[in-house]
């Protein structure tokens, strides 16, 4: 079965700004196949997948579909051709129900409507896919995993011939990921197709059958994904800085005596008021990096949102630098030059209807009320030199970035900013290889020469070993630790993850 429904045929598209985000890239979508598309940060991945959806118009090129060339201007356009998009963040409405939600979604399209039937599919899928989804259950009560698995779902309601996952899996923990994965191969194995756009690569190679590689715009290749090799897609993904990637533990650090973050027996009530921290003490001290390993959802959002401020805490205390600064709000602790990279990067960690330099001098706004603006455009230009951020220049808007250089922004001027302390969640989540070691990097670096206090929350259990200089396990709210990671087995930290 190599039958093409979907041929992308020379396109290119250039934005305002003068990036060339695509150069006559050509590709086939094969009907039964799941394609991953992989390059870094930047490489024009979503810009190709969403002139497909009709989000953007293509400035040269051509889209055939079933032979027949077309021209594709808007998502209700590219799902009547069968053509659906599932994004990171889910475009469900919160205060309606799950079947509502889909059955709204799919009047447009004259596909069937009677909520009966829809409420019926969502709970025959979502049984199928082992993780139970009640369809009169209002969206704002679902997890992120229930949440992308609803999209999937509107998706097959929509008859979707081509379903684009453009990193709508990055958020979720692996097991999950595995389970869509398989649901996607149910899906393809009657005859869809799949485009999965992530930046890891053992995970391309186990799900996808082909995998196409960009790079600045061009495509450099497509592979079989059976007879890949991780070093070979490494290298057509980065070229020469495929060299900078390792996973070997990074230089220890010296820590003080002294405790700079410290908690006491911390409680913390979550959104559904339930007790997300039960009892959580800890010690970060001065040149120190403590690694948080867990599966998402055990308290580390609470944590880490209360440890910046941005959470009450009901019982215990939160020292910083010896300060009690608990229920003290979020500016009393980042004046105390605390970084803070959060779990959810758009919400809390950035504006993106501004600038970067907006944006930078907002975190040393707090301190006097006079911006000096020349100062914060230095920063700027030197964070985008460091962190090789694409974007035109520091006065561009933040929206006009790839969700990795995003991150990027947000990460790089948290870890320039923080004096005594770095929370740091999830740091690298949205970032390809190159670009997370160096994040690692330049975290560990500000721990080692500035003595600053790092607590790493982190799902991604090589980026805990490959940084941390001590490690806790957290589960179910609570903390299980410390472990010297030289001490810390694997298998140990895993097994306490999911007991
Ligand atoms: N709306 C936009 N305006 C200006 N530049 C953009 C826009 N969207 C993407 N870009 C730029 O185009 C390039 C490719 O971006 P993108 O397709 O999002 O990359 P990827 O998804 O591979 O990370 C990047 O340099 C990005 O900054
Ligand atoms: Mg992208």
């Amino acid at each position: 079965m190599s039958y093409e429904y979907v041929v992308l045929k020379e396109i290119s598209k250039k934005f305002a700004g003068g990036v060339k985000a695509l150069d006559k890239v050509t590709i086939e979508i094969r009907t039964g196949e799941v394609l991953a598309l992989l390059g870094e940060n930047g490489a024009g991945k979503s810009t190709l997948v969403k002139i497909l959806y009709g989000v953007y118009s293509a400035d040269e090129g051509t889209i055939y579909i079933n032979e027949k060339r077309v021209d594709i201007s808007s998502p209700a356009e590219a799902i009547r051709h069968g053509i659906v998009m599932v994004s990171q963040h889910p475009q469900l409405i919160d205060t309606l129900s799950v079947a509502e939600n889909l059955a709204l979604g799919l009047k447009a399209f004259n596909a069937f409507t009677s909520i009966k039937k829809v409420s019926k599919f969502i709970s025959e899928k979502s049984g199928k896919f082992g993780v139970k989804i009640d369809p009169w259950e209002k969206v704002w009560r679902l997890t992120y995993t229930q949440k992308q698995l609803v999209e999937m779902i509107r998706a097959m309601l929509l008859n979707a011939r081509v379903v684009l996952l453009d990193e709508a899996l990055t958020y979720l923990p692996l097991e999950e990921k595995r389970k869509f994965y398989k649901f996607i191969k149910e899906f393809t194995a009657k005859g869809g197709s799949a485009v999965i756009i992530t930046h890891k690569i053992p995970e391309a190679l186990e799900a996808a059958d082909r995998i196409a590689i960009l790079r600045r715009g061009r495509l450099v290749g497509i592979i079989e994904g059976g007879s890949a090799r991780i070093d070979d897609v490494r290298k057509m993904m980065f070229g020469e800085s495929a060299a900078e990637i390792t996973y070997g533990k990074l230089q220890a650090s010296q820590p003080g005596e002294e405790a700079v973050i410290e908690t006491q027996d911390l409680w913390i009530t979550g959104d559904f008021g339930e007790n997300a921290v039960r009892g959580v003490s800890l010690r970060v001290r001065e040149g120190e990096v403590v690694g948080i390993a867990g599966i998402v959802g055990n308290g580390q959002r609470e944590l880490t949102q209360a440890l910046a401020g941005l959470r009450k805490v009901s019982r215990g205390r939160i020292l910083i630098g010896g300060r009690d600064v608990t229920n003290r709000g979020v500016r009393v602790v980042r004046e105390m030059g605390v970084g803070y990279i959060p779990d959810s990067p758009l919400a809390f960690g950035i504006s993106i209807d501004n600038s970067m330099t907006e944006n930078i001098a907002a975190l040393y706004q707090r301190k006097s009320m006079l911006v000096n603006w020349s100062e914060v455009r230095e920063v700027a230009s030197s964070l985008i030199e460091a962190y090789k951020i694409m974007i035109p220049d520091a006065g561009s808007l933040i929206k006009v970035l790839s969700g990795g250089n995003i991150m990027k922004v947000i990460v790089s001027k948290e870890i320039n900013y923080c004096r005594r302390a770095l929370i740091a969640h999830n740091p690298t989540r949205a970032l390809d290889e190159v670009s997370a070691i160096m994040v690692r990097k330049s975290i560990k670096e500000r721990a080692i020469s500035d003595g600053v206090a790092v607590l790493l929350v982190s799902e991604d259990l090589d980026e805990i070993y490959q940084v941390s200089d001590s490690i806790y396990v957290m589960n179910s709210g609570k903390l299980y630790g410390p472990f010297p990671p030289d001490e810390a087995e694997r298998s140990n930290v895993e097994h306490l993850m999911v007991i």
